[in-house]
């Protein structure tokens, strides 16, 4: 059975992003273990930059904190769905800080850069926006998921729902929705 790991980083808890988690989390029962982490619940700060990750060669952070207990979770599933809104054209502040702690896993001695355990890991982004332009959108969060590469996470997909302001609205759009269900499919292959 695949172990997926899901990311919610929205604190809306009525949003879009904790909606379509319910979904995925029905979708992927029975079908693959799923671990879920709302981050915006959690405790993980900014990366230090204090560079003792790079004296070792299996990923750890020096930092304590919620992050912690996520790296083995990271390092050890076959697929990560991250979940959340756009916040001022970019990742949302939580979201930002959990990429940068994924410096932890790289590198530099390495023909790749990384120091992953597993380097042949799915990651799938599905984001909201409310009103802004969601083919930007889609740059900002491909170029973001690109970074992900340095955990493993070679192959990805992204999608951005627009005109999501409205708690649940996801659910009223079929476009999206199709989008999602591929996701699933694609995560559990
Ligand atoms: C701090 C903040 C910044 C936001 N910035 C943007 C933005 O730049 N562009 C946009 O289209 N929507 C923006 N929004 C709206 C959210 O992206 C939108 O409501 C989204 O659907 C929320 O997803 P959620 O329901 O999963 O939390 C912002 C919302 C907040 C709270």
């Amino acid at each position: 059975m695949k172990k997926i790991l899901i990311v919610n980083a929205s604190k809306r808890r009525t949003g879009n992003s904790y909606t379509l988690e319910k979904r995925f989390a029905q979708q992927l029962e029975g079908k693959a273990e799923v671990t879920t982490f709302h981050i915006g619940e959690k405790d993980v700060r900014a990366c230090l930059a204090c560079d003792a990750c790079k004296r070792q060669h299996t990923p750890n952070c020096i930092q304590k904190d919620d992050f912690t207990a996520l790296i083995p979770e990271i390092d050890s599933c076959d697929a990560m769905l991250i979940l959340a809104p756009v916040h001022w054209d970019q990742f949302p502040a939580q979201l930002k800080a959990f990429l940068d702690r994924t410096y932890s896993f790289m590198d530099f001695t390495q023909p790749d850069f990384s120091m992953a355990g597993r380097k042949d890991k799915k990651l799938a982004g599905y984001f909201f926006a409310g009103f802004g332009p969601v083919d930007v959108y889609t740059n900002m969060v491909e170029t973001n998921l690109k970074s992900f590469a340095t955990a493993g996470f070679v192959d990805y997909k992204a999608h951005v729902a627009g005109d999501a302001n409205v708690p649940g609205s996801i659910m009223e759009k079929p476009e999206d929705l199709a989008v999602a269900d591929g996701f699933a499919e694609w995560l559990l292959a």
